[in-house]
């Protein structure tokens, strides 16, 4: 069986960082609160003007491109998670690969909200197993910005932007994604939303004055369903594997909020150690928390380390994939 190893990463967040108290000084919240609740520190916001979500994923192939030695002609396929890209279409996928030179590659973009990285892992994971392409390059990325009601303290404290990619090429030997455990439930729709821009709800005068075209978050009841769903189908992937705690290197958890994380890992057994986190500096970039993990803790990686990657998300979606790392950090670190 041929398997889809990632041989590269790439990431990128926006310079400009806003801390919890400058959120503060615009809406009725605070450090304590934040911090307190959910892990977050300060967040990273793409306030350039004209600048899109392509654009910072331009940032990250072309890093994950000189990483590997290879050009942006080598790519066969380019498939981004995303559900803020430049346009309702065409595909995010059609502009980065025009932005970078991607001349020999096709693409699209995957919806699945918070999930939108693991989803379209293992979906690009098929193109390397069937023997049919040898390059295809994932992308998880969000410009949350884009989409944020700054007077809603109930979203707006909690996202950010960015997101990463990863080569998926032929592995030679055992490593590479191993087995994944994807999940959805359409009634999940009622609680984590953006109402208004599709065709249910196309824009108007109305659907902007009454703030339709931004997110909508019933908190709570999606805190509910991630932290079961999300430690129960981590624990699954592992007993469905026969993996232990011990064999697990790394947990990768979507970056929501902290106290789901630390759920997962007790339901999988692991000590806080195994957990990685980042969410204090990025807060939660939706498709991009899991491909920034992975770019920030390359270094970390050693050939053979079985990472867990899981998420859930708007959907409701979620899920786990098993990676076995195929090289040592150094090779290719920042
Ligand atoms: O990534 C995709 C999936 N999304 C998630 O997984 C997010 C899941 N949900 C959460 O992480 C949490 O529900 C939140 C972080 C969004 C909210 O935390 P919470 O502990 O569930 O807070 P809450 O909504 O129950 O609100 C508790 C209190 C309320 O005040 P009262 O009624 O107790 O007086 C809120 O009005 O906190 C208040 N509150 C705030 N206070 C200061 C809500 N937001 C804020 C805020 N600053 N930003």
């Amino acid at each position: 069986m041929i398997r889809a190893a990632i041989t590269a990463v790439g990431g990128y967040v926006p310079d400009f960082v806003m801390t919890n108290d400058e959120l503060a000084k615009f809406v009725d919240t605070n450090d304590e609160w934040i911090t307190s609740r959910t892990g977050i520190k300060e967040r990273r916001i793409l306030n350039i003007p004209g600048k899109a979500t392509s654009d910072m994923m331009v940032f990250a192939v072309e890093e994950l491109l000189k990483k590997r030695g290879i050009t942006a002609l080598d790519i066969d396929l380019l498939i981004v998670g995303t559900i803020t890209g430049d346009y309702i279409f065409p595909s995010t996928s059609n502009v980065i690969c025009d932005k970078i030179g991607a001349k020999n590659a096709w693409g699209y973009d995957l919806s699945a909200a918070c999930s939108g990285f693991i989803y379209a892992l293992a979906t690009g994971t098929q193109f390397i197993e069937t023997g049919r392409y040898k390059k295809v390059i994932v992308i998880g990325v969000d410009k949350m910005s884009a989409i944020l009601n700054y007077e809603d303290r109930a979203t707006c404290v909690i996202f950010g932007d960015g997101g990463g990619a990863v080569l998926l090429e032929p592995s030679e030997d055992e490593t590479g994604i191993q087995d994944f455990i994807l999940k959805s439930d359409g009634s999940g729709r009622n609680y984590l939303y953006q109402v208004a821009g599709g065709s249910f709800m196309p824009p108007s005068k109305e659907s902007v004055e009454k703030k339709l075209h931004y997110v909508h978050q019933e908190g709570q009841t999606v805190f509910k369903h991630a932290v079961v769903n999300m430690a129960e189908v981590s624990a699954e992937i592992m007993s469905k594997n026969n993996l232990t705690a011990d064999d697990v290197t790394y947990l990768l958890p979507h970056q929501a909020n902290k106290r789901i994380c630390e759920a997962t890992a007790n339901r999988m057994g692991l000590s806080s150690d195994k957990m990685l986190m980042n969410i204090e500096r990025y807060g939660n970039t939706t498709a991009g928390t899991i491909p920034l993990l992975l770019w920030d803790y390359e270094k970390l990686f050693k050939k053979g380390d079985n990472l867990i990657l899981s998420a859930f998300g708007g959907g409701f979606t979620w899920g786990s994939i098993w990676v076995k790392w195929a090289y040592d950090g150094s090779k290719t670190g920042k």
